[in-house]
């Protein structure tokens, strides 16, 4: 499997989940339950942009770098980060709701801003034979098991 496949695997879950904790949060009845749910997202968040990080983003820094359309990548995940982290000191249940909100916005962006620009590029950049190796690491990262091709 290409690791962009796998990738874009792993965002139709996480758009799922953006789907969900919208319809979710404007019954959310305290502030403890905001941060539980922003806990949650900010695992998987993290996961995810971890993978990215280490099978997408460090060997091709130098090649996306000269191309200049994603000068923002690195910056986009701690956008997200921080907007996550604001959550966890947040006093009122307004206020962490509209920023919780705010971080799956953000998220979506991020997303799909990945889904039409740095996947495609990746695709047009890298061999078959090294996306697919790097999709083996992917397997190997996320614990896949059985053969994935
Ligand atoms: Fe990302
Ligand atoms: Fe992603």
């Amino acid at each position: 499997m290409k690791i962009t496949d796998a990738l874009r695997a792993e965002h139709i879950v996480f758009h799922n989940l953006f789907d969900h904790i919208e319809k979710g949060v404007p019954r959310l009845k305290n502030l403890h339950a905001v941060q539980a749910v922003t806990a949650v997202l900010e695992g998987v968040l993290e996961d995810h942009g971890t993978v990215e990080n280490n099978l997408l983003l460090e060997p091709l820094e130098t090649s996306l770098g000269q191309i200049g359309h994603l000068e923002n990548f690195h910056e986009e995940h701690e956008v997200i980060d921080l907007a996550l982290r604001n959550i966890k000191s947040c006093r009122s249940l307004k206020n962490g709701k509209t920023l919780l909100l705010r971080a799956v916005q953000l998220s979506r962006q991020h997303f799909d801003k990945e889904e039409r620009v740095v996947f495609p590029l990746i695709e047009k950049q890298l061999k078959a034979k090294t996306l697919a190796a790097l999709g083996a690491r992917w397997a190997q990262q996320r614990d896949v098991s059985g053969t994935i091709e």
